[in-house]
């Protein structure tokens, strides 16, 4: 379906799996998340838990995810900053609406993981995990995001990632911090504000 468009514009024809799109550093973060998970059939300690929540819920779900809708929204919406290649922009609305779908539903997973590490963290799971899990996949992230051969600039990416990042680990290591309410975890309307999870 994607293919006649993609040769009606003149873009280069190519599968969604070609390898040329998983740079070194994504295989890295999805192998350690398998790890990361892999680890809880044998120990399910308090420390493993949350070491799984920071991989999966925190870094794949939260930051890497929402790095990759704020990319496409930035770059093939009209109301997105302005990212896109050089000349006419090409808007795809069907695209970007279906991006905003997806990241309104998974607005909910990142509160749930949020939540869980809060909770481990009250309970005596020392946040220095955390701060070191998370301090240890974020090289991985920016890796993922930053491509020097794109047209695209992609040093907001980066910048996103790390604030969205830093502002996890704010809230999750104080124990007395409040986690977003469900509205504003789903709430996507109006804009694409790093302030907000
Ligand atoms: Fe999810």
């Amino acid at each position: 379906m994607i293919d006649p468009v993609a040769q009606a514009r003149g873009f280069e024809v190519t599968r969604p799996t070609d390898p040329r799109y998983f740079p070194e550093e994504y295989v890295e973060l999805f192998d350690r998340t398998e790890r990361a998970m892999d680890r809880l059939l044998e120990d399910k300690s308090p420390e493993a838990l949350a070491e799984a929540f920071c991989h999966y819920h925190l870094v794949v779900e939260s930051v890497l995810a929402q790095t990759g809708y704020y990319g496409i929204q930035s770059t093939w919406s009209p109301t997105g900053a302005d990212m896109g290649p050089e000349g006419e922009p090409v808007h795809l609305e069907g695209l970007v609406e279906g991006i905003t779908r997806i990241r309104s539903d998974e607005g909910r997973h990142v509160g749930f993981g949020m939540q869980e590490v809060q909770r481990l963290v009250s309970e005596g799971v020392d946040p220095a995990i955390i701060e070191d899990t998370l301090g240890e996949l974020l090289p991985l992230v920016a890796g993922t995001v930053e491509n020097p051969d794109s047209e695209i600039d992609s040093t907001i990416l980066v910048e996103y990632a790390t604030e969205k990042l830093g502002r996890r680990i704010e809230i999750i290591t104080d124990t007395d911090a409040d986690l977003p309410p469900v509205e504003q975890l789903v709430h996507v309307e109006g804009g694409w504000d790093v302030s907000t999870v």
